[in-house]
């Protein structure tokens, strides 16, 4: 220990001290948040992880060596305080304060370590850009409000091990560099020096060897883990995330789902001290598509979907009956209320729905005597009541309707749905509404690949009452899959996976993969499955998302220690970056450009 701090021991946090200590001696370290004069008085409020406590020097009856150096000290310097509790004088009493009604009466005060001047003030609210606070993320972490996020993080993944942990689930660690897993995401590689040409695919997922696990008979198995996926980032989104993620041995899906809503119900009450009801409502996907445009709905509130294709079809709007005529639909939300919405705020809905692949977006206005609508040079009167009769609209209400393929109807108007209850003030931040979105898709058709592609993975099994039409109708296979939605956010996924052989060889002529193909990505699984697989499944949930809902903030960056920003690079190391061309030589690899 350096000569600074000889003699000196911290006997309790900042944040500990309260009125039962009166009169008792404490050491305390930390940083020290301000520094304020009042006549012969010097207030110092002192800082750590646990919150501030406030810290008194009177000059004119303190040692002249206290009032030397505490003349010197400025914010966020490294003090050690040693002092006496002492109650705050009654006007003194500050009731936001953890800490408010007590202080300490410095006795002994020394400077560990000096500080250059922040480049921003390190308060619980500051008006600096992110950028500046990710460049310096060291301090912004330093400030207790988001210190507090990353500590509510730790306080999760302490419940979560220890409720795995005495369910019997046993911690196992997979290798970070491996081999492409089939998430779907693009994969970050790492060269290999050894082998030049070759390449490790950092893990999208643990996968594939939480199932070789299964194999290998430990049944129950966990890991908090890390996750690489090369994908556009977004608040619920980077490049590095972590995984809760586990794989049970000889269950279904009710299984996997009870434990986990067994442990969330844990996480949800001993950190926020809510009882969340279980067992969640589950929905099957082609509802929650139906009825909220969405995978992930947010069941807060209504505004739900409705389809109007029937009573649209025959029309002469070339808009609405190409869409049908194509296999699309009509389809519409009542954003209940909004019938008023300026003409430009309309014209902003319509550039929302431009952003999911909509062409356009047609609106019905319901006033007194009639409707305003884009719609009235195609629709009489009758046909606009038919229509927002469809909707149980009342004067005052705005529906807003949209044609196209299904998915660009369900995204344009899933996401206008949650931006008309966002202007009409129906999302309660505190209401906890939990979701199964059930029965996905097994399959769906790839333009780009013009193939089918696993929805989940390749190792989803499909249900077992739509096993007879996998060959022959396969888009219409569901899969034993669910998701875990809280409030329009995907916690996590799941699935109960193929473990039988002739399924396996089916689902892999459904993705058009030859017996060869399958081999050279997923042999080795193959292989282990020849020695006895036993039936299994497991989910995985995203700990950032679940961090970042508990604690209400708008992003995971803002519960990871050292996020990435939109590009995916670190602002405070600058990575990624440039490496010497020795390196590169090592590897093997030339820069093109
Ligand atoms: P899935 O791909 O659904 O399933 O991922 C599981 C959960 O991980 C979180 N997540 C992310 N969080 C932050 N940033 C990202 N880029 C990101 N991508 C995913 C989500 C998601 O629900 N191996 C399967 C699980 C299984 O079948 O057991 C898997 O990875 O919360
Ligand atoms: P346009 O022919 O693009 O000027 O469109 C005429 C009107 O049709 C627009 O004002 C919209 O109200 C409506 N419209 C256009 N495209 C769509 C669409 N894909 N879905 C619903 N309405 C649309």
């Amino acid at each position: 220990m350096g000569e600074l701090m000889k003699g000196l021991k911290r006997s309790l946090m900042c944040g500990e001290v309260n009125e039962s200590m009166v009169g008792k001696e404490v050491t305390l370290m930390g940083w020290v948040k301000r520094r304020r004069v009042l006549s012969q008085l010097t207030f110092i409020l002192l800082r750590d992880r646990t919150g501030v406590v406030q810290a008194v020097i009177d000059e004119t009856t303190a040692d002249s060596e206290i009032v030397k150096k505490e003349k010197s000290i400025r914010s966020e310097y490294v003090v050690a305080i040693r002092g006496h509790v002492q109650l705050r004088d009654e006007i003194n009493i500050n009731e936001d304060m953890k800490t408010g009604k007590v202080e300490i009466s410095v006795d002994e005060l020394r400077i560990l370590s000096e500080s250059e001047t922040t480049p921003f003030p390190i308060e619980d609210t500051v008006n600096v850009n992110t950028e500046l606070r990710l460049k310096y993320r060291y301090l912004d972490l330093r400030r207790n409000v988001v210190a507090k996020n990353i500590i509510a993080r730790h306080e999760i993944c302490r419940i979560v091990r220890n409720f795995l942990s005495d369910e019997g689930f046993i911690e196992i660690e997979t290798p970070q560099l491996t081999k492409s897993t089939p998430e779907g995401a693009r994969d970050y590689l790492v060269p290999s020096r050894v082998h030049q040409g070759n390449f490790y695919a950092l893990p999208q997922s643990p996968q594939l060897f939480k199932q070789l696990l299964m194999v290998s008979g430990f049944d129950k198995y966990f890991q908090i883990t890390k996750c690489f996926r090369d994908e556009d980032l977004r608040a619920d989104r980077q490049p590095e995330f972590t995984q809760i993620d586990m794989e049970l041995s000889f269950v279904d899906t009710e299984d996997v789902i009870e434990v986990n809503e067994r442990l969330i119900k844990k996480v949800f009450k001993e950190i926020k001290g809510i009882d969340i009801k279980i067992p969640f409502e589950r929905m099957p996907y082609c509802e929650a598509m139906e009825r909220f445009g969405s995978d992930k709905p947010d069941v807060r509130f209504g505004l739900e979907l409705k389809n109007i294709t029937d009573i649209v079809n025959g029309s002469d709007f070339q808009v609405f009956q190409n869409a049908i005529d194509a296999g699309g639909s009509v389809r519409g939300i009542n954003a209940e209320g909004l019938g008023s919405l300026p003409r430009k705020q309309i014209d902003l809905l319509v550039e929302t729905a431009k952003t999911y692949g909509a062409k356009g977006l047609a609106w019905i206005s319901v006033i007194d005597d009639g409707y305003k609508t884009t719609l009235s040079k195609f629709f009489d009167n009758d046909k606009l009541k038919e229509i927002a009769d469809m909707f149980n609209a009342k004067t005052g209400d705005l529906i807003l309707i949209c044609a196209d393929k299904n998915q660009i109807v369900f995204d344009a108007l899933g996401a206008l749905r949650i931006e008309a209850a966002k202007r009409l003030d129906l999302i309660k931040s505190d209401d906890y509404k939990f979701l199964w979105v059930t029965e996905f898709p097994l399959l769906e058709w790839s333009e780009e690949e013009n193939r089918f592609t696993a929805k989940h993975h390749p190792f989803t099994s499909p249900m077992d009452e739509d096993l007879d039409i996998l060959e022959t109708n396969p888009e219409k296979v569901r899969a034993k899959a669910y998701d875990m939605v809280l409030n329009g956010c995907e916690l996590g996924g799941g699935s109960i996976r193929i473990y039988d052989r002739d399924i396996q060889e089916r689902m892999f002529k459904a993705l058009g993969f030859t017996k060869e193909d399958a081999q050279e990505r997923f042999g080795f699984l193959l292989n282990a499955f020849k020695y006895g697989a036993p039936p299994h499944g497991g989910l995985a949930f995203g700990l950032d998302r679940i961090v970042m809902l508990i604690t209400g903030s708008e992003s995971i960056r803002d519960v990871i220690a050292f996020p990435k920003v939109k590009d995916a690079s670190c602002l405070l190391t600058l990575a990624p970056n440039v490496v010497d061309k020795k390196q590169l030589d090592e590897l093997g690899i030339f820069i093109k450009n």
